[in-house]
């Protein structure tokens, strides 16, 4: 999920097991947002990435 944390854009995860955290919401190769990608285990992949694999 995307959210505005002031000027911010942030992205909040849960993920299937553990703590729910938040990430700055762009990806560090391309600056695609995260909260497009998908959760897969305890971590966000990429929406990008994940159409390429
Ligand atoms: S475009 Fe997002 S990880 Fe490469």
């Amino acid at each position: 999920m995307g959210v505005y944390c002031g000027r911010w854009s942030v992205v909040v995860v849960r993920p299937e097991a553990g703590l729910v955290f938040a990430l700055d919401d762009r990806c560090k190769h391309r600056q695609v947002p995260l909260s497009r990608g998908m959760v897969s285990g305890t971590f966000i992949r990429c929406l990008l990435w994940a159409m390429r694999s």
